[in-house]
């Protein structure tokens, strides 16, 4: 619905049936008992209002990942949606076209509540990309990639919690599902035309990274924040829980009748498969990859006012083991940082073994990677995978809003056994 300016969108909160294996019944809990949630489009600049309406047995919270989100919209992990309740959550979305995600955030409870299905994807475009040739209509596509494992009898199955809510004992690497789904269906397989598609990628895995490839050249135009300034021809690239890439195939280099696997180099087995594209029809193809797609400032890390350091390791919590930053596991209502609305700021991350570190409010730009420069020209990002023992160097700026977000590790186990941190923008 629209209305003055506004499109208002319901999603409820329900538990129900799917098929998700051939034959057997997968009960979830999905928005608009759908899983994923629907795929919502929306325009830069324009106001998104989401009324969230829980009609699951459980408190909820609903956080649109890569969003430029006012803080009492944000999803901050302790403002609940009481079962029965409702909640509007309304995004601005002064930002760029970008692929973004909406998913469960409840402290604690984040990782077992979007296994259950509390996930989608979620559109900005904008006048900029759409004066662009890419890919569109049917031939542009939002896949939401994540692993589960299922009982016998269909269900999902994720590690019951212990009696400490977050702790969970024997999965300090996260929770790994052994069936690849994409948009919700196990190893699909999509009908192609010879032509070229846009592939948004979206890794909403628990805990598991993901290494993509195909066999062939792929064009990468875009990541979390958006589009590139040019696109960059890649055969393999890293996914890690939470993070987006946005990348074209040109099916027309495939013959009819040839199938086009997306394989998982990070994975073996059955892990090591995504999904497949059969190509089965020719059909015209009036789109093009230009050779500049955008402009990307470059935050230039001389202005910064701070630089903060976070120190992401393992460490005991709750008389159990869990993950800290800084030494100390999430506590919503303690200030880790206290950034000036407007402020450059450069933040040190560093880490004992791989965490997917992701910032709530405004994208960033890594600035280095145990002291290197990343190759290529800045791009935004809004997570950004620290790799085993490495210290990662990010720089934003932190505007639109003053009041309190996040910054955590998106293994979602790690963040429900306390790695998060809150700031507040003054
Ligand atoms: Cu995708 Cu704070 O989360
Ligand atoms: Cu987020
Ligand atoms: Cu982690």
């Amino acid at each position: 619905r629209s209305a003055g300016g506004a499109d208002f969108y319901e999603l409820a909160e329900q538990a129900a049936d799917v098929e998700a294996l051939p034959g057997l019944r997968t009960q979830i809990w999905g928005y608009g008992g759908q899983f994923p949630g629907p795929t919502i489009v929306a325009r830069s600049g324009r106001k998104t209002v989401v009324k969230l309406v829980n009609q699951l047995g459980v408190p909820t919270v609903l956080h649109l990942h890569g969003g430029h989100t006012p803080p009492e919209s944000d999803g901050f992990p302790t403002d609940l949606v009481a079962p029965g309740a409702a909640r509007e959550y309304v995004f601005p979305l002064e930002q760029r076209a970008a692929t973004l995600w909406y998913h469960d955030h409840r402290m604690d409870y984040t990782g077992p509540q979007v296994w259950r299905g509390l996930a989608g994807m979620f559109l900005v475009r904008d006048a900029e990309e759409e004066a662009l040739p890419l890919p569109a209509g049917e031939r542009d596509l939002p896949l939401l990639i994540c692993d589960r494992s299922f009982a016998a009898d269909g269900n999902l199955l994720y590690p019951a919690l212990g009696d400490r809510p977050g702790v969970q004992e024997g999965y300090m690497g996260g929770v790994l599902g052994d069936v690849i789904l994409v948009n919700g269906a196990p190893w699909p397989e999509l009908r192609v035309a010879r032509a070229r598609y846009r592939l948004r990628l979206c890794n909403g895995s628990n805990a598991r990274a993901y290494e993509l490839a195909t066999g062939g050249p792929m064009i990468q135009i875009g990541s979390d924040g958006g589009l590139l300034s040019a696109p960059r021809t890649v055969r393999q690239f890293r996914l890690a829980p939470g993070e987006r890439a946005d990348v074209i195939v040109d099916f027309s280099a495939y013959k009819l009748g040839q199938h086009v696997e997306l394989r998982n180099l990070a994975g073996e087995g059955p892990q090591a498969r995504v999904m497949r594209f059969a190509v089965d029809r020719d059909e015209s193809d009036d789109s093009a990859v230009p050779q500049r797609l955008s402009t990307v400032e470059a935050l230039d890390p001389g202005k910064a006012t701070v630089t903060r350091d976070f120190e992401f390791s393992s460490g005991s919590m709750h008389g159990g083991t869990g993950w800290l930053i800084n030494g100390r596991p999430f506590d919503p209502k303690r200030m880790e940082a206290r950034p000036k609305l407007g402020d450059v700021e450069i933040w040190r991350l560093t880490s004992d073994v791989a965490h997917p570190v992701h910032l709530h409010l405004d994208h960033f730009q890594v600035l280095s990677v145990n002291g290197e420069r990343p190759a290529g020209p800045p791009e935004w990002k809004d997570t950004v995978e620290l790799r085993d023992a490495q210290t990662v160097e990010i720089v934003t700026r932190f505007t639109g809003y003053r009041g309190r977000y996040v910054l955590h590790c998106h293994n979602l186990e790690h963040e429900d056994m306390a790695m998060m941190a809150s700031f507040e923008v003054v």
